[in-house]
């Protein structure tokens, strides 16, 4: 029985999991990571109405869309924990299962992260993936290197302060906060493109992370293409920057959808995409740019959306632009109410991961 099968964001959608904002925690300070706002717990509140919202997306998924969906085990990362080079008072939380595995084909990865808070945050899904490899007998279950996470990881001089010049110097540069002594990635900085896998260099990928990705699905005849996008001054996560919205067909090139205000390196465009089946444009504006209270993302959440299929996408129902933009190309909205979840890490996309989708892996590259 093949349940782990998915290569793109855009095939039908068979299975998927959807994350939990149970027991979730902004973490403290810690080398990787500076909170722009109180860390701790986030209120009972918060995390109920994010709770029904997730619920209800589940419902819409199974219902509508006939795709199975699996949920997290909730586990408390409100406890504190202890390694041989760190300890924390909490950690973070399971609503993001698409920072954290990623799906390559028959492979699910379990990748380093590059934030203390989240080290155990894969154990969440133990229970599913344990799951998978008893059923799914291609599967392969990887464990990416675990890093030590000391302090000799991070680059402790980096200027937390976004509106510096100081900042602006150190991520022209592509240099962050975490430096180049371990492999570090979090698997929401991969996007899938079935043969050709494109990851940015950011404050929770570096560059030896990224080779190790290389390394590993070399053989299988992928390619690994490292990308920048130089005016984010916080690139994290890939997901509300750069996304596929149509793959392309012998008839038209495809469509990725980038954030117009973190264009792609000219380098890196004419190197990866110049002479391709790709056509980048700008994505459409979010509907507001005001995000709601303690969200940590930017309001480029519009981009964050999930789709079902070629013809089909799940969209936050406020994201009209977006909306009005995917219905133009042919793409059948399903509107949800999701912005409650905004607080929670993310959008639709970083909230689920597709274990799989009724495909194969092609090369949309020539
Ligand atoms: N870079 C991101 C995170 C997206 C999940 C942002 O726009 O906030």
């Amino acid at each position: 029985m093949t349940i782990v099968n998915s290569h793109n964001d855009w095939d039908p959608l068979e299975e998927i999991i959807i994350g939990v904002s149970d027991f979730w925690c902004v973490p403290n300070e810690e080398p990787g990571f500076k909170p722009p706002q109180r860390s701790g717990k986030r209120s009972d509140e918060h995390i109920d109405k994010a709770a029904i919202q997730m619920d209800n997306l589940e419902r819409v998924l199974t219902s509508q869309c006939n795709v199975t969906v699996r949920r997290p085990e909730k586990i408390d990362f409100t406890q504190p924990a202890k390694t041989p080079f760190f300890s924390l008072a909490h950690q973070h939380g399971a609503s993001c299962p698409r920072d954290t595995l990623l799906v390559i084909g028959n492979e699910i990865m379990e990748t380093t992260m590059s934030r203390r808070a989240r080290y155990f945050e894969s154990m969440a899904y133990r229970k599913i993936m344990n799951d998978y490899f008893e059923k799914d007998k291609e599967m392969l279950w990887t464990m990416v290197p675990k890093p030590t996470m000391a302090d000799a990881m991070y680059n402790v001089d980096f200027p937390w302060d976004i509106n510096c010049q100081e900042r602006k110097q150190w991520i022209r540069n592509y240099k962050y906060q975490i430096n180049e002594t371990e492999p570090l990635f979090d698997a929401a900085e991969v996007l899938r493109l079935g043969k050709d896998l494109i990851v940015q260099q950011s404050t929770t990928a570096n560059k030896k992370g990224i080779e190790w990705l290389r390394r590993h699905v070399k053989s299988r005849g992928y390619r690994v293409h490292e990308i920048h996008f130089p005016d984010d001054l916080y690139p994290i996560h890939i997901d509300s920057t750069l996304a596929p919205l149509v793959p392309p067909t012998k008839e038209r090139k495809g469509i990725l959808v980038n954030c117009p205000e973190r264009p792609i390196a000219k380098e890196d465009k004419e190197r990866i995409f110049e002479g391709s089946n790709w056509e980048i444009i700008d994505a459409p504006p979010p509907n507001t740019m005001t995000v709601p209270d303690l969200c940590m993302s930017s309001a480029w959440l519009s981009m964050n959306m999930l789709l079902v299929g070629p013809d089909r996408a799940v969209v936050e129902e406020t994201e009209i632009p977006t909306i009005n933009f995917l219905e133009s190309l042919g793409i059948k909205c399903i509107r949800v109410p999701y912005r409650d979840c905004y607080r929670f890490g993310g959008g639709l996309h970083c909230h689920t991961l597709d274990v799989r989708r009724r495909g194969e892996c092609y090369n949309y590259f020539p």
